[in-house]
């Protein structure tokens, strides 16, 4: 039979970065490759923000927002994510509910709503968290933590791609200023802003494949546990 770890050892591997850095598709792919679960934890914000539109709550009453992560019934199964039984995972995607997600994001009521959430992904055989404070504060004893980087031009290319290709319409000029003001957002807000861990290992992705980034991230993990 084979050995259970304790709750506390089941390895994470948390990928943070700023918007479009590419860590949901490196993410995704590693999970997979490793045989690990996923945490979209930018999913946990997105469906927060789509909510506190559908059910008229302003992004500014911390409170309430909090309240309403208590409430929200959200299900994530075969990559979709639903909300109150239906499927949003396109919906959720859209910049003005990323845009949403980033304003409601600051308040410290909102990301404390939010932890248990986050941390209940942590199961065995090992889990694939991505976001922005995931090594920094829900993961902070992960296995490895990694810090994806790319240039806010190849960032905004990538988003342009990504949005054309799902039928959403989108200009780039627009898409880098709004990346820029999101990745000012996130990272100058007193709650968990977006920054390495101290312990992270930076990666940019720049001129990187997916495939080439995939590798890295599963190569340093393989020399963590070279048994694995
Ligand atoms: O990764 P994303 O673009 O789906 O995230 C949307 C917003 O949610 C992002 O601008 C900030 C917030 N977020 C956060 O504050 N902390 C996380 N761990 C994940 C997302």
């Amino acid at each position: 039979m084979k050995p259970t770890r304790p709750f506390h050892q089941t390895p994470v591997i948390t990928i943070d970065g700023p918007t479009a850095s590419g860590k949901g598709t490196v993410a995704a792919l590693v999970a997979a490759q490793l045989g690990f679960h996923l945490l979209d934890s930018g999913a946990l914000y997105r469906l927060t923000a789509l909510a506190s539109a559908r059910y008229q709550v302003a992004t500014d009453d911390a409170d309430a927002l909090a309240r309403l992560v208590g409430d929200l019934r959200i299900t994530f199964r075969e990559g979709l994510a639903q909300l109150d039984g239906v499927d949003v995972s396109s919906e959720i995607r859209a910049e003005e509910i990323g845009k949403r997600a980033s304003a409601i994001a600051v308040h410290t009521p909102v990301r404390a709503a939010l932890v248990a959430r986050q941390r209940a992904f942590r199961k065995e055989p090992g889990l694939v968290a991505d976001g922005r404070d995931m090594g920094t504060v829900i993961f902070q004893d992960a296995a490895l933590k990694v810090f994806l980087t790319a240039s806010a031009e190849a960032r905004a290319a990538r988003r342009h791609k990504q949005l054309i290709q799902k039928g959403f319409s989108a200009n780039i000029d627009d898409l880098l200023r709004d990346l820029r003001e999101r990745d000012a957002r996130d990272s100058q807000r007193t709650a968990a802003p977006l920054k390495p861990a101290a312990d992270a290992k930076l990666l940019d992705t720049s001129a990187l494949s997916v495939d080439q980034a995939v590798g890295q991230v599963v190569q340093w993990y393989q020399a963590l546990t070279p048994h694995a």
